[in-house]
C-alpha cells in the first residue's frame, strides 16, 4: 500500500505529548512491512532548526484559505536508516513560532494554522501524485483531511482510490473553533449542520474527520468501547452509529529510542539479570543531576506527564501532601503543564525536600533517566486513550500503579495473587479516580517492594512484555487493507 501518514507531531521533529511518539514510529513499522510511508508535518521552526537532514524539494504552492492564499513551501528529510520519507510544510507565519499549539493559551489562529497544513497536505498529496491507498490522519489537527477528500478533492486522479482513516489519539481536544472559520476551509456552508461539521455552534474539526473518515480507529481497544458511551466528550452518538468502522489498537514503543540496554541517556545499560545495578547508577546520576547527596535506600517512585487534569495530577499532589511527610519513599515528579500544578507541586518539593523531587519542564533525556531510576511509575490518569509512560516505565523495570481506565486497562496486568502465581502480574490497578484508591494501590506496591523474590519477578514479567510496533504495525496494515476492500463512504 501507498500510505500517507499525516500528524500535527512526531519525534524526533516536534513533540509535546504521545501523538509524536507514534507518528515517529509508526510509519516505520508500516514501510518495515513492505509498504510505502510517507510522512506530513507542519515545518515548525523548532523542528528545522535541530540539525536534522532537512532540504527543499523545490515544490511550492499557494493554498486556498478563505479568501486569500497563504503560501507553503514544501520541505524534506530523508534520514539515515530511515525508510519513510517525511514532507514538512514550511509557512513562516503560521509555524515559525515558540511552541506547537501555544503556551498558557491555544494560539488565536491555530484553526487558521491546521486548517492550512490540512489543506497543504492534500495539495502535496496530490503534486506527489502515484496514486495513494490510505491517507492516514491523527487528531483534530488533520481532521479535514477526510472532509477535503469527499468533498473538494472527490475528483483528483492522482490520489487514486485514497480512502482516509481518522485516528482519535484524544476525545478531549476536538479543535473547536468559531462559526465563521468555516470559511476559512473553503467547504461550503451546506456542510456545517449537526450531522457533519457542526458542533453545538461551532466548527469541530475533529467530528469532522470522524463524520467523513471511511475507517476510524484509537489507540487502545478499551478507549474505542468507553468513547462509544460516556468516554466520547459529546461525541458518543456519532462514535456509537460509525461503531461498525471503529476499532482500538494499542500503541506500540519505539524499542530503538526506548531499551534500557542501549540507551545512551543512561549511565549504565541493563537488562533483567542486572536490572538492580543499572537501577542504582540511574538513581545515583539522577541525584547528581538534581544537585540532591547519594540516593538512600527508599524505593522511587515517579510521575512523567503533561501537568493537566486528564493524568490525575490532583491525586498526585492529594498523594504527596498526606504521604511524603512518612517517608517511605522518594517521589520525582517531571512534567510541565497547568501554572496551578507546577506551583503546588513547587512548593510540596519545598515542604519536603530530600523526599519530594519536581522538575518542571519537558525533557526527553531526563524523562529517560527517571524511568531507569525509578521502582514505580504513577499513571493514576481520570481517563487515558493509550497512555505510553506505563509502557515505558514497564520496559525500564518501574512497575506502574495506574487507574483502570482506557488503554491502561490493556496494557497493565494487576498484581493480583492469580495474576502473580501465573507470573504475568505487571502493576497495580485502582479503580475509582480518588486519592484514597491511588493511596492504598500504592501501598499494595511498596509492600510488594518490600518482599525481595516477589519484586524481582514482578520486575521480570514487566520487562519481558512485547511492545515493540511489530503487532500494532500489523494491526494498522490490516485495517487499511479491510477500509481498501469496502466502498468508500458517502456523507449528505
Ligand atoms: P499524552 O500523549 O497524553 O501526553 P502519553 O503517555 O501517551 O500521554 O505520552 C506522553 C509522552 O510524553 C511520553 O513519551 C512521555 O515520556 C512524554 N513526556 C510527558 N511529559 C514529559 C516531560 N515533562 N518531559 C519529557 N517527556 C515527557
Ligand atoms: C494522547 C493520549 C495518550 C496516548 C497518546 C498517543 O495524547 O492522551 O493516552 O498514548 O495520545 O496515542
Amino acid at each position: 500500500m501507498r500510505i500517507l501518514e499525516i500528524a500535527s507531531e512526531a519525534v524526533p521533529f516536534a513533540k509535546t505529548g504521545g501523538l509524536a511518539d507514534v507518528a515517529g514510529a509508526l510509519p516505520e513499522a508500516l514501510a518495515g512491512l513492505g509498504h510505502e510511508v510517507a510522512v506530513v508535518l507542519p515545518g515548525y521552526a523548532a523542528a528545522l532548526s535541530q540539525g536534522l537532514p532537512i532540504e527543499p524539494t523545490g515544490i511550492e504552492f499557494d493554498v486556498p484559505i478563505g479568501t486569500r492564499t497563504r503560501p507553503a513551501r514544501i520541505l524534506r528529510c530523508h534520514r539515515e536508516g530511515m525508510r519513510a520519507d517525511v514532507y514538512l510544510i514550511a509557512n513562516g507565519e503560521l509555524f515559525d513560532r515558540p511552541s506547537l499549539y501555544g503556551g498558557a493559551h491555544d494560539y488565536p489562529d491555530n484553526a487558521e494554522r491546521f486548517i492550512f497544513f490540512s489543506r497543504a497536505a492534500m495539495e502535496l498529496a496530490c503534486r506527489l501524485g502515484g496514486g495513494w491507498d490510505i491517507l492516514h490522519c491523527h487528531d483534530w489537527q488533520a481532521g479535514l483531511v477526510p472532509a477535503y477528500r469527499k468533498v473538494l478533492y472527490a475528483d483528483r486522479n492522482e490520489l487514486g482510490v485514497a480512502r482516509t482513516v481518522m485516528t482519535i489519539h484524544n476525545m478531549a481536544y476536538q479543535g473547536l473553533f468559531w462559526h465563521w472559520d468555516m470559511l476559512l476551509t473553503g467547504i461550503d456552508w451546506r456542510h456545517f449542520t449537526w450531522q457533519e461539521m457542526e458542533f453545538y455552534g461551532k466548527l469541530s474539526l475533529l467530528k469532522t474527520g470522524l463524520v467523513f473518515a471511511d475507517a476510524i480507529s484509537t489507540v487502545s481497544p478499551t478507549y474505542a468501547r468507553e468513547i462509544r458511551t460516556s468516554g466520547g466528550c459529546g461525541l458518543e452518538g456519532l462514535l456509537a452509529a460509525r461503531s461498525d468502522v471503529l476499532t482500538g489498537i494499542v500503541n506500540g514503543i519505539d524499542t530503538t529510542i526506548w531499551d534500557p540496554s542501549a540507551d545512551p541517556t543512561l549511565p549504565r545499560a541493563f537488562g533483567i539479570a542486572d536490572v538492580e545495578h543499572g537501577k542504582e547508577a540511574a538513581r545515583a546520576a539522577l541525584a547528581a543531576r538534581l544537585g540532591r547527596p547519594a540516593p538512600d535506600a527508599r524505593p522511587l517512585v515517579a510521575f512523567i506527564g503533561r501537568l493537566v487534569q486528564q493524568k490525575g495530577v490532583e491525586l498526585v499532589i492529594e498523594l504527596l501532601a498526606r504521604s511524603a511527610g512518612n517517608g517511605r519513599a522518594h517521589f520525582v515528579v517531571l512534567g510541565t503543564g497547568s501554572e496551578d500544578y507546577e506551583g503546588e507541586l513547587r512548593r510540596l518539593a519545598e515542604v519536603y525536600p530530600g523526599t519530594v523531587d519536581v522538575v518542571i519542564g519537558f525533557d526527553e533525556g531526563l524523562s529517560h533517566l527517571v524511568q531507569a531510576a525509578a521502582d514505580i511509575t504513577l499513571v493514576p490518569s481520570q481517563f487515558e486513550p493509550c497512555g505510553l509512560t506505563q509502557l515505558y516505565a514497564q520496559r525500564y523495570g518501574s512497575i506502574p500503579v495506574v487507574r483502570s481506565t482506557g488503554g491502561l486497562v490493556d496494557t497493565v496486568i494487576d498484581a493480583t495473587p492469580e495474576a502473580i502465581r501465573d507470573g504475568a502480574a505487571t502493576g497495580f490497578v485502582f479503580g475509582r479516580f480518588d486519592t484514597n484508591d491511588l493511596e492504598q494501590a500504592l501501598e499494595r506496591a511498596l509492600a510488594a517492594h518490600a518482599d525481595g523474590p516477589l519484586w524481582r519477578s514482578l520486575v521480570a514479567n514487566a520487562m519481558r512484555r512485547d511492545w515493540s510496533w511489530r503487532a500494532s504495525g500489523r494491526d494498522y496494515a490490516r485495517l487499511f487493507e479491510q477500509t481498501l476492500a469496502r466502498p468508500a463512504v458517502t456523507v449528505g
